[in-house]
């Protein structure tokens, strides 16, 4: 039985390794997964941990079986670092620069797709698309140029046009030529047969990867999604596919702005218990044989003791986590190291619970790590609930919040977002990331019941009403909570 716990993998924590451990095989096809398949969405919106990476790499393979070129755009193609220092500092401030950055990203995504058609279509290539390849030639031709410098020397080409009020108006008419990108329009309809012919996907992820919350890191964002909303027009075979991260969003004005107008096209990623459920039992299925007919209930329970703490050891588990993929798969991983040290043929109380301090510290500090450029320092706002007891009503909250706002409780660190708040700031921003659940009448499962709820479970849009609050689970261990 040992042999059991020990067989299982969960899986890498994050996608890009997971897709050589078994994604392919325990993947859940989810509605988002079908919905991006069949384009009728094209910006992946989630959580660090919620599974953008691991659709980029499913619909990757798929769009591969159906004959079309997948171009994956990794990090190291657009540096933030790069960037800050390949671009002029002006001190005129940034007019029209968002439209500097969409038309530069149009320009990249245009050259980058016509290489690669060149690529794969070779001779064909020359018959079918006369003027690119004479494009090509003239202007990319052979070249070592990475993308991130066929972007930046078009976004170059237009700063550089920029000047004061006297040159206006004999570089303006360049400048329009440049914004309209009046070289590569006239290659539309060849690019558009192309298409026809062969289709070409970009699939776009990792965006938060380096980002450094500046201005120009904003710019080249939302340069990119109003890119990808126009060229996703041109044919039905030219795809564009983004991902990005909610908190990075939700600080990017002009993204947040057009939301509302975009709405259709944006896939949020939100998991429950039953897809969780289904998400970690595949993978048991996966790494131990004979699995295949039992039921989900049967195989966690072939690894896990049914209950703990007299819960069912699933909800245990889950209700440590913002149901999030990543947090799931970390601490059934961590349980069953300690199961495994202890010798233990199930996964059951002790295992799980000692692998809970760990987990608890680590969740704590990433969730902090999350919001460092909306809320830096937030590990010290939590760190004021520290040996509190785990359910607080109102009136304390308040209490606590207003002390926090006075000075009255020390915070460490000052934390400047908080200048100029009131209470219900910081219990807003609490609930927000996750720290606080609300009790509450929500329906769950077609079921009412009044319970503590998270953001992960419930949206909630007026708090105010809310009599009684409790501290996440998740952080309760680090921050030594009273239960
Ligand atoms: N639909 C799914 N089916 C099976 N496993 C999944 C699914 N979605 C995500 N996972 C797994 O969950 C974990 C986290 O997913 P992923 O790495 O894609 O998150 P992410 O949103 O890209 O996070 P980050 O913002 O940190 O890049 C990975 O192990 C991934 O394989
Ligand atoms: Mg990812």
């Amino acid at each position: 039985m040992l042999n059991d716990v020990s067989a299982v993998k969960f899986g890498a924590p994050a996608a890009e390794r997971d897709i050589n451990q078994g994604l392919k095989d325990y993947f859940i096809e989810t509605g988002a997964f079908n919905r991006l398949k069949n384009h009728r969405k094209t910006i992946i919106l989630g959580n660090r941990g919620t599974g953008k990476s691991a659709l980029m790499k499913m619909l990757a393979k798929h769009f591969r079986t159906e004959n079309a070129i997948v171009i994956e755009m990794t990090p190291e193609d657009y540096s933030y670092d790069l960037l800050q220092s390949a671009l002029k500092k002006e001190s005129d401030g940034s007019w029209a620069k968002v439209s500097a950055f969409t038309a530069s990203w149009k320009y990249l995504l245009y050259v980058i797709a016509l290489k690669k058609y060149q690529e794969a279509l070779k001779t064909s290539f020359k018959t079918t698309a006369k003027n690119s390849h004479k494009y090509l030639r003239n202007n990319h031709k052979g070249s070592q140029q990475s993308s991130f410098d066929i972007f930046i020397s078009y976004l170059n080409r237009i700063e550089g046009l920029k000047v004061g009020p006297y040159e206006a108006g004999i570089k303006s008419k360049e400048l329009q030529h440049l914004y309209k990108l009046e070289e590569i329009i006239e290659l539309l309809p060849e690019l558009k047969k192309l298409a026809a012919r062969k289709p070409i996907i970009f699939l776009i992820d990792e965006l938060d990867k380096g980002w450094d919350g500046s201005e120009d890191a904003k710019m080249f964002v939302a340069g990119l999604f109003q890119a990808a909303l126009s060229l996703n027009e041109l044919s039905s075979n030219f795809k564009v596919i983004i991902s990005l991260r909610k908190e990075l969003h939700d600080n990017i004005p002009t993204l947040y702005d057009d939301y509302q107008k975009n709405i259709d096209l944006f896939e949020g990623l939100e998991w429950d218990e039953d897809s969780l459920f289904q998400l970690i039992t595949k993978r048991i299925e996966h790494s131990i044989s004979g699995l295949a007919y039992r039921n989900p209930k049967e195989k966690w329970n072939l690894i896990f003791a049914e209950k703990i703490m007299d819960i069912d050891s699933f909800k245990y588990i889950v209700s440590r986590t913002l149901y999030r993929p990543r947090e799931i798969i970390q601490l059934c991983t961590e349980s069953q190291d300690r199961a495994i040290e202890k010798r233990r043929n199930k996964i059951g109380i002790n295992s799980v619970v000692s692998a809970e301090a760990k987990y608890s510290e680590n969740r704590t500090k990433d969730i902090s790590a999350e919001y460092k450029f909306q809320y830096p320092n937030l590990i010290n706002l939590f760190e004021v609930f520290r040996g509190k007891e785990c359910s607080i009503k109102r009136s304390e909250l308040e209490d606590i919040c207003s002390k926090i706002i006075l000075g009255d409780l020390k915070t460490g660190v000052k934390l400047n977002w908080l200048d100029g708040q009131n209470e219900e700031f910081i219990i807003n921003i609490l609930w927000q990331v996750g720290f606080l659940l609300a009790k509450t009448t929500a329906t769950v499962n077609n079921e009412q019941c009044h319970d503590y709820f998270g953001i992960h479970q419930i949206s909630l849009i007026n708090l105010g009403n809310i009599k009684e609050f409790s501290i996440h689970p998740m952080f309760r261990i680090f921050l030594g909570i009273k239960e």
